[in-house]
């Protein structure tokens, strides 16, 4: 998911050749405070001249803020996939802000339940600390939980996340780990967080073939160039797709245990590989 800033016509033309999944056209962090009303004008009118809005999606202010009510009927009316929400304090923030698609969807003669969301769900210490209240119940429009340590670390008053090493502190593997089973307790995507050093690809590869390792399906993007490293992290390599297509495959005889090149495999094997292969778990 490559953030652009939606305040920057130079960024705005360069994203749609970019190559992302998706584009997150920034209304929040990127967006100085007296350049949103401008921003939110910049947004509508790019929308209108992209006749297919299916990859677009934008971060949307937080329910705290006092901006979102401004962002989200301009937002609703452009009809992109859906909303990134940042800085949730609970799953409440995420019920109040679907119910408030649920009346812009309607009053803009959108489908009902149309805009879908992606969550940022670590930015806020209640957040991380209640994050099994996320997974309590389904959440309908909600199509990935992403995390970030930046502004988590603002609230906490606490410096840089990372250590020197470039890996991240106890607190924010914490949130990276509730992220990731969040995630799969709602059976969405799991987004990783954004690669701060985009002059580093070395680096971003490494870390997103960790990610990918880790349960990741996808990452944030700051910069075009980040994004066909990405890509080729998170996509499987044709010898990886082979392997998965040998266990399917031994398998077939009905076996729930198989050996491959002697080592066994079962069926946590066998889900792994049909997910890799695109054909269910
Ligand atoms: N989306 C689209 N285009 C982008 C881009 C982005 N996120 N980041 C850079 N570009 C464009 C630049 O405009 C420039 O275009 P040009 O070739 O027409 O001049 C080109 O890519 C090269 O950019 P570069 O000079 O290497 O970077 P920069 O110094 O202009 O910008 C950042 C660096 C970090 C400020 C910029 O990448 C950015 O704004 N990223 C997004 C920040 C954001 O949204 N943060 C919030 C989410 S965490
Ligand atoms: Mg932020």
């Amino acid at each position: 998911m490559l953030f652009v800033p939606a305040d920057s016509d130079k960024k705005l033309a360069k994203a749609l050749g970019s190559g992302a999944d998706a584009l997150v056209l920034d209304l929040e962090d990127a967006v100085l405070p007296e350049r949103k009303p401008l921003a939110r004008e910049m947004l509508r009118s790019w929308m209108a001249g992209v006749a297919d809005r299916s990859r677009l999606w934008v971060r949307v202010n937080d329910l705290a803020s006092g901006e979102l009510l401004k962002d989200l009927p301009a937002v609703v009316a452009s009809r992109p996939a859906g909303i990134v929400l940042p800085k949730i304090r609970g799953p409440e923030d995420v019920r109040v802000v679907a119910h408030y698609l649920d009346a812009l969807e309607a009053a803009a003669g959108v489908d009902a339940g149309a805009l879908q969301m992606v969550v940022v769900a670590t930015e806020t210490p209640s957040a991380v600390l209640r994050f099994g209240d996320l997974v309590r119940e389904p959440l309908p429009r909600v199509r990935a939980l992403t995390w970030g340590g930046e502004d988590l670390s603002a609230a906490l008053g606490a410096g840089d996340p990372r250590l020197p090493s470039g890996a991240w502190r106890p607190m924010y593997e914490h949130a990276r780990n509730q992220c990731l089973l969040g995630a799969h307790a709602l059976g969405v995507e799991a987004i990783d967080t954004v690669y701060v050093d985009f002059r580093d690809p070395e680096g971003l590869a490494t870390s997103c073939r960790s990610a990918r390792y880790d349960g990741f399906t996808g990452r944030i993007a700051i910069h075009p160039d980040q994004v066909p490293i990405i890509n080729a992290a998170f996509t499987p390599s044709a010898d990886e797709l082979a392997f998965a297509r040998r266990v399917v495959d031994a398998f077939a005889s009905g076996a729930g245990a198989v050996a491959i090149d002697g080592k066994m495999f079962d069926i946590p094997h066998l889900k792994a590989a049909r997910r890799q292969l695109g054909i269910g778990a």
